[in-house]
């Protein structure tokens, strides 16, 4: 339990920095938090969002944007029953989910 908390603690510390690198980001710096932001999901959706076909796994990699963050805040609202990610969707702001479904439909 102990390292669970330090473990959250690192991460939203990690979290902070990076949402604070991302308002005078340049590309690079824009780039990997972005990566970072989408390694949250590989998981659960493949590395990069690029789950294999056939498995359980829910598939990223180039969905368009919109049908994404529809369906992101959707979970988060709670519009859109699910059995994970209306959690998972609320531990990320409106800019975040954003960026990363942008992220996810540029993937191929
Ligand atoms: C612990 C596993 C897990 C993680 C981590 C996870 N997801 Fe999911 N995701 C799921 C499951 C399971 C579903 C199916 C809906 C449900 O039951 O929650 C899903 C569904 C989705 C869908 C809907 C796909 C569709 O075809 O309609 C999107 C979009 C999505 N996830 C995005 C993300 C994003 C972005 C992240 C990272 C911020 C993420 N997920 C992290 C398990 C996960």
């Amino acid at each position: 339990m102990k390292l669970l908390s330090t473990c959250v603690l690192a991460c939203s510390t990690l979290m902070a920095t990076a949402a604070v690198a991302q308002t005078a980001a340049p590309p690079q710096a824009q780039r990997l938090y972005l990566r970072s932001l989408a390694a949250t999901c590989a998981h659960c959706h493949g590395t990069e969002g690029r789950a294999v076909a056939g498995e359980a796994l829910v598939r990223l990699a180039g969905l368009p944007k919109d049908y994404l963050l529809t369906q992101l805040m959707a979970f988060r609202t709670g519009d859109r029953k699910a059995t994970i990610m209306h959690q998972i969707t609320r531990g990320y702001s409106e800019e975040q989910l954003e960026a990363v479904a942008a992220y996810f439909a540029a993937q191929q």
